[in-house]
């Protein structure tokens, strides 16, 4: 079938581009000998998980225990990472559940609330988890000070059904190595391992050599890109390869059309450029603006283009921020040289606990 054929709005994968950004960031951390563990929150897809596993990935991560279920028993089952305070009765049992499922399993931690809990639950099953302390390198979210990682390594060094493994960080731009370098200093006073050292964040991936302690590093938009790395120069175009293909639907007055993609094919998320609030990017339309957006309607200015789009025309808008984009859909059409080649269920869409 040809992509002109599927009804819109509709979520497409270029497959070339695909192909060649997990070739191209693959490549570099395996030059640099750093492990890629990518992030499945942005796909959520089997497919493309198993296509990042047989370029060399060491193992998946993933944000919340339904997205690693959906992996695991999707035939992923080696070594997975959930960088994630893992809370709660339900999410425990599930959590030591999936450890029987897989090779290796690891989950972040920022507090002894999460470690005991951990604790119990893994030594209840007779599961081991493994443990990254989480710092706090630049987000203002989750993860400790140095001294306060130090001091979680220990009691949970003393903990029956853990295993310590080290630290991560979220993002790991190349200036918060001295943070890295101090936590993994006191890790060394107390006699606490720390083999693993886990860094993030597609904006700051090919800098990863510059923290040379790295042992592995978790990225998730990388295969896809999107608006924001479009603007920042870290994806061109023809790298973006996640695409909503629209309809212009409306054409009320000279300056405005309408897309038939809102905030519930595209996603909420909003990129501030030189020229306002964005939702997208139109391919075809490089100098139209989404000015704005409603649930079913995209709201695009195209009064600075040249020729303007037509009722009935089709264009292919790349979201700003490919994760919550995939969320909204059902489905992932694989595209090549303009022909439907798979159509991917999302299997991971929605798993938020
Ligand atoms: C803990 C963690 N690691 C890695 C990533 C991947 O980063 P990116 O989406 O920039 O590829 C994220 C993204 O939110 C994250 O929260």
């Amino acid at each position: 079938m040809h992509i002109h054929e599927l009804d819109t709005p509709v979520l497409t994968v270029e497959l070339d581009a695909l192909e060649k950004n997990l070739d191209r960031y693959q490549r570099y951390f395996s030059e640099h000998g750093i492990g890629l563990r990518p992030h499945i929150k942005t796909h959520k897809t089997l497919a493309i998980a198993h296509m990042q596993m047989r370029r060399g990935a060491i193992g998946l991560t993933c944000q919340k225990v339904g997205e690693a279920e959906v992996m695991v028993h999707g035939g992923i089952n080696g070594d997975i990472l959930i960088p994630y305070n893992i809370i709660g009765q339900a999410k425990l049992e599930r959590l030591c559940a999936l450890a029987h499922h897989c090779e290796r399993l690891t989950v972040a931690a920022d507090s002894e609330y999460t470690v005991r809990g951990l604790s119990g639950a893994a030594a209840a099953a007779g599961v081991t988890l493994g443990v990254l302390i989480e710092i706090e390198t630049g987000e203002n979210r989750t993860g400790l000070t140095p001294q306060q990682a130090a001091d979680l390594g220990q009691l949970i060094h003393k903990l029956p059904g853990l295993e310590l493994r080290g630290i991560m960080g979220f993002p790991t731009a190349p200036a918060i190595r001295p943070l890295i370098q101090e936590t993994l200093d006191l890790f060394d006073r107390h006699g606490l391992p720390h083999p693993v050292v886990s860094g993030g964040s597609t904006r700051h991936a090919l800098q990863a050599h510059e923290i040379p302690e790295l042992t592995e590093y978790r990225i998730g938009e990388y295969p896809v890109g999107g608006y924001g790395h479009l603007l920042a120069g870290r994806h061109t175009v023809e790298q973006c390869a996640l695409r909503v293909i629209a309809t212009v639907v409306s054409r009320p007055v000279d300056g405005r059309a309408i897309l038939d993609c809102g905030s519930k094919t595209l996603s909420a998320s909003i990129l501030q450029t030189d020229h306002g609030p964005s939702i997208g990017y139109i391919v075809e339309y490089p100098d139209a603006r989404f000015y704005g957006y409603s649930e079913e309607h995209g709201h695009v200015d195209v009064s600075a283009c040249a020729q303007k789009p037509q009722i009935g025309e089709r264009v292919q808008v790349l979201p700003v921020h490919p994760c919550p984009c995939v969320n909204e859909h059902d489905e992932l059409i694989a595209v090549r040289g303009g022909q439907v080649e798979a159509v991917w269920p999302i299997l991971a869409r929605g798993k938020i606990r």
